[in-house]
């Protein structure tokens, strides 16, 4: 194991765990995080493998054992690109978008599941499964071929086929399952046993550690100054969580003053739990009833890092909104007129819900914001 990370924590109640056995959640039921030690005042320079073109350059950061047996396809090191154009439209002086979509599987979702999937192997798991909104699903699927691993997805039934045809693809099973997401992992349940290892959102300690990458990639690109906001769709949260676990690290590091962007958490108004508890002033969020919207990835009723990311919303000085469906279809309209992008629609509900803040005067205009595209759209024609 990579020397910074001696044990895994749970974030709620204390309790730790060994490392280097393969873990789920803690027995309190909330996600476990690989804690990172480190002596504060080391150069970046030194801990970034600047000649890799990926996110395994900051493969220092990861808790990995082994450096060279990495399942990875090339994903990370995204384009982040200032937008005047579409900046002026929604009345900010200086944005920037971070174009995820162009991962090997077309979205963030790669980041995660290079570095479980590593780890996994590592620990020596050959099966895996998840539920998933879809992107998930393909990157888990694509990863685990690339692994020599068996893998099954559970998806709802109403996601476009594009979703599920990758993922058949890539050699996975595919069982398509009534209802969102929760539904899906409540048939996952049912129906597999103990031999697959639960690769859900969060329930595992090493997809938020991919994900993180988002943050020192961020850090890196705008020469260790962080942008004042940072714009992010959210369902089960580890974007979220993953970046604000970067900037505690890199604070750690003394790569980066105490400074930290305030995180905006944008959902749609048809599935909503994360902006209502954290408008509502809670700790947790309430399951959303009758969860719809066609921004799939947004379509989580329930999840198991509530608590984490209402938490950095509030650390951070940030807030939580929700646009609406015609809102994302403009939102998604907006970047293909303005930049070269085609976004997934998660990312147009990002890019509206940066609009929605300068309207109501949470951004003063004058902030450098990043908006996160999660996403490319190919995957959602059937639907946009
Ligand atoms: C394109 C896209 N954006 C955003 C999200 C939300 O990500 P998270 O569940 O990590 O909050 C998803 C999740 O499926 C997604 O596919
Ligand atoms: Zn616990």
């Amino acid at each position: 194991m990579n020397r910074l990370f001696k044990i895994l924590t749970c974030p709620k109640c204390g309790r730790e765990y060994p490392i280097n056995e393969l873990q789920n959640l803690c027995n309190c039921g909330a996600p476990l995080l690989a804690y990172i030690q480190v002596e504060a005042e080391t150069n970046p320079l030194e801990m970034i493998i600047t000649e890799d073109e990926s996110l395994w350059r900051y493969r220092k950061l990861l808790p990995i054992k082994n450096e060279n047996d990495r399942v990875t396809l090339g994903e990370g090191m995204t384009p982040l690109k200032r937008e005047a154009e579409l900046g002026s439209l929604l009345g900010l002086d200086n944005l920037y978008l971070k174009d995820e979509g162009v991962n090997p599987t077309g979205s963030f979702k790669d980041r995660g599941m290079t570095v479980a999937l590593s780890r996994a192997k590592e620990l020596g798991v050959t099966k895996v499964s998840l539920p998933s909104a879809g992107n998930a699903g393909v990157a888990a699927a694509a990863y685990a071929d690339a692994a020599g691993m068996e893998c099954w997805v559970f998806i709802p039934d109403d996601t476009p086929s594009s979703f599920s045809k990758s993922c058949l693809e890539y050699g996975a099973n595919v069982t398509m399952v009534k209802g969102t997401i929760t539904d899906a992992g409540l048939m996952m349940s049912e129906t597999l046993d103990e031999s697959w290892f639960n690769l859900s959102t969060l329930k595992e300690p090493y997809r938020v550690e991919g994900k993180k990458t988002m943050g020192y990639e961020l850090a890196e690109q705008l020469d260790w100054k962080l942008p004042d906001v940072i714009i992010y769709p959210t369902g089960g949260g580890t974007g979220l969580i993953g970046m604000w676990k970067a900037f505690d690290e890199m604070e750690k590091l003394g790569w980066i003053d105490g400074e930290r962007p305030k995180m905006v958490s944008v959902q749609s108004e048809g599935c909503a739990p994360i902006v209502k508890a954290f408008h509502d002033g809670k700790d947790f969020a309430e399951p959303w009833d009758n969860a719809k919207t066609n921004a799939l990835g947004l379509r989580v009723p329930s999840a198991v890092g509530d608590f984490l990311m209402l938490r950095a919303l509030r650390e951070s000085g940030g807030t939580a909104i929700a646009v609406s469906e015609d809102e994302i279809i403009e939102g998604i309209r907006l970047v293909e007129k303005h930049t070269k992008l085609s976004p997934a629609p998660e990312g147009g509900a990002a890019v509206i819900a940066a609009r929605k803040l300068v309207e109501n005067d949470f951004l003063e205009g004058t902030e450098s914001v990043v908006v996160f595209i999660t996403g490319s759209k190919e995957k959602y024609s059937e639907l946009y």
